[in-house]
């Protein structure tokens, strides 16, 4: 069979052994699951980012970007509840679209949980030296922050990567109550933060609402507006595909993805836009675009260096989380792969102690914190972005050709407007994709280029299906 039309069957997706898997979560785990690897960064650091590029108008940004994800996440909850199964966009994609496209998804997929982890670090180390500094403990400035910004590297950003690899070579997993607690303390920080931002709100901070329209170019060639700000933004909205990977421990995964899935991310749309607006109408945007750590600053702006410390704190204890979901989620894509014989088998092995591929996490770690150390937070989430937007393009894509090829096939789930949801989710994804900034969409290519020089020296053979 060539290798453009092989194809895995759309049943007997589940592993041997997976049957074992306690099925014990239902839809509050789920969303809850949802949430906690959504809030992170995008929030807490990004809207800064985005400020920058587009002003007040960060707000569009944010509606754009979601809606976007509200597209791609009708179609993972279509597909999710009628192949539980591991791999989410890899497995879906192999199922739908052939192996090639599959291994271009997987690439993707691992490009994006591994660039996560470096942006949600660095925006951890944002908000770790503000905090520290609250408490008298002031890093070296050269290690704060990496040579794009005048200093060395970003040492809190490398640290925290390490401590969560550790954790996860030792075996933690998460479990859903610790993740439970820690939803709760972030969302709580960001209530507090609105409860206390909202009444400084001032119009005028709102005016001019497009300083650099829907789209415009610097003096230097840079991406600026409301579009580039959305391709930015979009960082703050995913995660919600993490709970298609619990698909094989959900208690009724036909009713409960899809609440898990599309319910986390419209949960997540409503706060962002609540904090969006608190933040941008308490403080110009210039101000909030300049910080490291945006929403403490607009608390500390405000006369309010307790409520600064609760959301800075919060941001150190919580964001880490998000960490360990994506770093988890790459080793479970990982796995998957190497199953399949796209990736050696060896470097995907399970430690029989710890449950975890350790060669992997440690080659991940030393991957992502090469990146975080050195590079800026906007690059990062840019990448992560593009690796992520490609997945879910297939993932539209998928959903339009097993409508097609399997129209009978029951679904648990189904995604309204049918096809024409894939068309949205791939239309909105690739729009977004395009107002990357120029240098993304060419590391996304070099990436690609060697994932696929990967794919022909090895994969095309040693393939399962080969
Ligand atoms: N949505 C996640 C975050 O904002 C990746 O950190």
């Amino acid at each position: 069979m060539s290798f453009l039309t092989r194809r895995k069957p759309i049943d007997g997706h589940v592993e041997p052994g997976h049957a074992t898997l306690k099925r014990s979560l239902s839809w509050p785990h789920l969303v809850a699951l949802g949430v906690g690897a959504i809030v992170g960064t995008g929030i807490y650091t990004l809207i800064g980012v985005g400020a920058g590029l587009a002003g007040p108008g960060v707000m569009a940004a944010f509606v754009l970007a979601g809606l976007v994800c509200v597209f791609a996440a009708l179609c993972y909850a279509e597909l999710a509840a009628m192949m539980p199964a591991a791999g989410s966009a890899y497995t879906y994609s192999y199922t739908a679209l052939g192996e090639f496209i599959a291994w271009i998804v997987g690439w993707s997929l691992l490009l994006e949980y591994s660039v996560v982890c470096s942006a949600v670090a660095v925006g951890w180390s944002g908000y770790a030296t503000g905090f520290l500094e609250g408490l008298g403990v002031a890093l070296p400035e050269a290690l704060t922050k990496g040579p794009h910004a005048g200093g060395l590297f970003n040492l809190p950003a490398v640290a925290i990567i390490a401590v969560v690899a550790g954790l996860l070579a030792v075996g933690t997993r998460e479990s859903a109550a610790v993740n439970a607690v820690l939803v709760v303390v972030k969302v709580a920080a960001l209530a507090v933060f609105v409860a206390i931002a909202a009444p400084a709100f001032d119009a005028a901070n709102f005016t001019p609402f497009l300083p650099f329209g829907m789209y415009s170019e610097s003096a230097e060639g840079a991406k600026l507006g409301v579009l580039p700000a959305a391709s930015i933004i979009f960082f703050a909205f995913y995660g919600f595909d993490a709970v298609s990977t619990a698909a094989e421990e959900a208690r009724r995964p036909e009713r409960d993805l899809a609440i898990g899935i599309v319910g986390s991310m419209l949960i997540c749309t409503l706060i962002y836009m609540a904090v969006g607006a608190a933040a941008i109408g308490a403080m110009p945007f210039g101000d909030l675009a300049a910080s490291k750590e945006p929403l403490a600053e607009v608390m500390r702006s405000l006369g309010q260096p307790g409520p600064a410390a609760i959301v800075a704190g919060a941001a150190v204890v919580a964001l880490p989380t998000v960490i360990l979901a994506f770093m988890y989620g790459q080793s479970r894509i990982f796995f998957v792969m190497a199953r399949d014989g796209l990736l050696p088998r060896g470097l995907a092995t399970v430690n029989a102690r710890t449950g975890s591929p350790l060669t992997m996490t440690f080659a991940t770690a030393i991957f992502v914190a090469a990146i975080a150390g050195f590079f800026p937070l906007g690059e990062i989430a840019a990448l992560a972005n593009a690796g992520t937007l490609a997945a879910f393009i297939a993932v539209g894509a998928s959903l339009i050709v097993l409508r097609r090829r399997e129209p009978d096939r029951p679904r648990p789930f189904r995604a309204p407007l049918g096809v024409l949801m894939g068309v949205l989710a791939i239309a909105g994804c690739g729009y977004l994709f395009a107002t990357l900034p120029t240098q993304t969409q060419i590391y996304f290519l070099i990436a690609q280029a060697v994932g696929l020089a990967l794919y022909f020296l090895y994969g095309v053979r040693k393939s399962r299906m080969a």
